[in-house]
């Protein structure tokens, strides 16, 4: 039998509680745990296609979540990646939820689907 005092710590040093505590994308907690499903909101919080969004915060990233006009439901960043403005405010519409910003769109996967503001020779709609 060990004594007391020959018994390891219990407490997780700093470095071992940020290591298990930090669930950022660039995390190797945050890392690993995106490899799994995760339990996030009820189905019933979204209660209806084009229904209005829902704030969701997994895995310390600030999400939209929102029901599709055919039933299916996503999560997106919070922040439009044009300017930055939050996507909860967004119309919730044929298929995706549009930015009251600027107007552009994005899909279940995040995907800008549409850019109402940009012409059509610009390299933002074309990528080139
Ligand atoms: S900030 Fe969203 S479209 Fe401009």
């Amino acid at each position: 039998m060990q004594s007391a005092s020959a018994q390891e710590d219990p407490t997780l040093t700093r470095e071992e509680n940020e290591l298990v505590t930090r669930t950022g994308p660039d995390t190797p907690s945050g890392q690993l745990w995106r490899r799994f499903w995760l339990p996030a909101m009820l189905s019933s919080e979204l209660p209806a296609p084009d229904c209005p969004p829902i704030r969701l915060r997994l895995l310390s990233e600030d999400l939209i979540a929102f029901r599709t006009t055919d039933g299916r439901v996503g999560a997106v960043a919070n922040n439009c990646p044009h300017r930055g403005a939050s996507l909860f405010f967004g119309r919730n519409e044929e298929q995706g939820l549009r930015c009251v910003y600027h107007g552009w769109k994005f899909d279940l996967t995040g995907a800008c689907v549409d850019l109402p503001n940009e012409p059509v020779e610009s390299t933002t709609r074309t990528g080139r």
